[in-house]
């Protein structure tokens, strides 16, 4: 029966066919790996290793152990993207949001009779590409002048995915407050990032009481705090 469940779970291992997915931040580089055990030490100038993306679209070709443009897609053509002869993977450098996807790497094998496929990585390398929003500021309106109106907006920028919540939490002595207002969002419309921001206005206060007031920004199921804001 030990045989038995050993193969099961190799068959469900490969009925997944769940992707590994790899995560890297907004402009540095990601390691799309090849999965190529060279049992025969095979030299790179008998082969042509090669990456796509989902599209079909070649990313990088290594023919014969040089560099070759002829195949590669125009929009890979200008990127820094290098082959890591030690372990057999690609560095692609700047990384960017529209880089997501999956990645696969193909071996052929030069032989006497032209070209053989040899390796297909399967499944795919997934790549998801992240950017951590900026610390969130409390920043008062400058229409806040009157002691009886003011206005207060937390701001963070530069963030990749799209966060979740964003809210101030407003603490006297005895209480804690979350006051939730809609998040307005930009996309930058090159880098693909996120700006985000709450506004909050609301009558002054009448009592002398501390009070501070610190913006929650969720993201992914991790939360930012801004510095404390005294009001
Ligand atoms: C990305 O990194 C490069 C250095 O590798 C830097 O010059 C460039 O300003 C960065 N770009 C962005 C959008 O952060
Ligand atoms: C693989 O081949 C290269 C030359 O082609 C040789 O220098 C190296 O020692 C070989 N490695 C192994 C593990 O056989
Ligand atoms: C590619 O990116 C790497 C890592 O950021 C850097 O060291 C290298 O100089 C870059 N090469 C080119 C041609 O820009
Ligand atoms: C490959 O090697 C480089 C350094 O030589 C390392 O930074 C990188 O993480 C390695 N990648 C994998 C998938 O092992
Ligand atoms: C992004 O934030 C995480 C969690 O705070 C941190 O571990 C990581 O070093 C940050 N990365 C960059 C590139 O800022
Ligand atoms: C200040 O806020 C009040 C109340 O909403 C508004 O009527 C007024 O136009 C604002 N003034 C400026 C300069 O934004
Ligand atoms: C509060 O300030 C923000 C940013 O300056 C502004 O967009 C918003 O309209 C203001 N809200 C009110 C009610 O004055
Ligand atoms: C906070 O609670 C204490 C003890 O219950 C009370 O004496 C104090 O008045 C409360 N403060 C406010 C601002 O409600
Ligand atoms: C995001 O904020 C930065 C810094 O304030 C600004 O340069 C950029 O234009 C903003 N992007 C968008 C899409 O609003
Ligand atoms: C980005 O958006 C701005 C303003 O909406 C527009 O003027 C510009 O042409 C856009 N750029 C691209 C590359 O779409
Ligand atoms: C309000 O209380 C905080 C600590 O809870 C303290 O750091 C701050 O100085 C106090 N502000 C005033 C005006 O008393």
């Amino acid at each position: 029966t030990m045989g038995l469940k050993s193969i099961l779970f190799v068959m469900a291992l490969l009925l997944s066919g769940a992707a590994a997915a790899i995560k890297t931040y907004f402009n540095e580089t990601a390691y799309l790996p090849c999965q190529f055990i060279n049992s025969q030490n095979i030299s790179l100038d008998e082969l042509v290793v090669f990456w796509q993306n989902q599209e079909k679209l070649v990313v990088y070709e290594l023919y014969q152990g040089k560099e070759k443009f002829d195949n590669v897609d125009p929009k890979y053509k200008n990127r820094n993207i290098s082959f890591d002869e030690e372990n057999w993977t690609l560095r692609l450098h700047n990384v960017e949001i529209k880089d997501q996807g999956d990645y696969q790497c193909f071996i052929h094998h030069k032989g006497p009779k032209g070209l053989v496929p040899s390796h297909k990585m399967f499944p795919p390398t997934k790549l998801l590409v992240i950017a951590n929003f900026s610390q969130p500021e409390i920043m008062e309106g400058s229409n806040s002048s009157s002691k009886s109106y003011r206005n207060l907006t937390c701001s963070s920028i530069q963030g990749y995915p799209q966060p979740e919540e964003m809210y101030f939490l407003l603490t006297t002595e005895n209480s804690t407050i979350k006051y939730s207002t809609t998040m307005q969002k930009s996309q930058d419309n090159i880098t693909e990032l996120y700006n985000v921001s709450i506004s909050w206005s609301y009558s002054g206060f009448h009592d002398t009481t501390n009070r501070s007031i610190i913006c929650v920004l969720c993201v992914s199921e991790m939360c930012l705090f801004s510095k404390p804001y005294d009001i």
